[in-house]
């Protein structure tokens, strides 16, 4: 597989190394310094586009892959709102859009152990939801894309929350997200349920960007020859 990497900070280096072990080649790197090289001709060189910018930067990155018809699998998180455009382009213009707020195998088993407490504590009473999540200092975006897909799908299923915010919980209603930025942590989520007896945790710690290039990559072997908008549900069945 021939891959252009849209973005070469630490995930797109991460994703390079990954791509060399496993015998792909990157056939271009677009970063800040060269965006004028992002063009249909150069894009068109990759079976594949993978996305790890930055918020700002994601939107656009998509769209030109969309104009060059070549697949884009797409990690960047802080942009979401525009998600809803970016679908409707992409079957427009019958493109191939992948997009996870998290790539990792890892975190995908713990969206789902989080949906099925969340369903669980449903119907039952005296237990209040928290998540924490702690990143490096560097993250530009709070939440994380993981925290806010950990809290729509509680609220979706645990009717006591109907809404989230950032580092404060105004009454019951709202579940709090707090965003902890220290030193290099790659990744950290905890989910707590919290009662007047009890504590329950489930805790997802990244220890490097290694599963999170793994899934990019994957997903990027698994549009490569489709159209149309998918996601980690359409890829891994949990
Ligand atoms: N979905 C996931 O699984 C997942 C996992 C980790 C990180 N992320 C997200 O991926 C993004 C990148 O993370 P990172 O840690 O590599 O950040 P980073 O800051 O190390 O890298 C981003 C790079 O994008 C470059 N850039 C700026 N403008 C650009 C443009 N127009 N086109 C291409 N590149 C441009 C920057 O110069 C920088 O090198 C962030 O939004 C982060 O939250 C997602």
């Amino acid at each position: 597989m021939k891959i252009a990497l849209l973005g070469y900070g630490k995930m797109g280096r991460e994703i390079e190394k990954t791509a060399i072990d496993r015998k792909y080649q990157v056939v271009l790197r677009i970063d800040i310094g060269n965006q004028h090289e992002l063009t249909p001709e150069n894009l068109r060189k990759a079976d594949v586009a993978i996305d790890f910018s930055l918020p700002a930067s994601a939107f656009n990155n998509i769209m030109k892959c969309f104009e060059a018809g070549i697949p884009v699998v797409c990690g960047t998180t802080g942009w979401l709102d525009r998600i809803g455009e970016v679908n409707q382009e992409c079957v427009k213009m019958n493109g191939t859009f992948f997009y996870a707020s998290n790539y990792s195998l890892g975190v995908n088993i713990f969206f789902a152990v989080n949906r099925y407490l969340a369903g669980v504590m449903n119907g039952t009473s005296g237990y209040n939801v928290g998540i924490k999540e702690i990143h490096h200092i560097h993250k530009l975006d709070a939440p994380s894309g993981t925290a806010i897909t950990l809290a729509n799908d509680i609220i979706e299923r645990f009717w006591e929350k109907k809404k989230w915010e950032l580092n404060r919980e105004t009454d019951i209603s709202t579940l709090n997200i707090t965003s902890v930025r220290e030193g290099e942590v790659p990744g950290t989520h905890v989910i707590t349920w919290d009662s007047g007896v009890d504590r329950i945790e489930v805790i997802h710690e990244a220890k490097s960007r290694k599963g999170v290039a793994l899934g990019a990559l994957l997903a990027g072997e698994f549009i490569k020859d489709k159209k149309g908008v998918f996601s980690m549900a359409d890829m891994i069945k949990l």
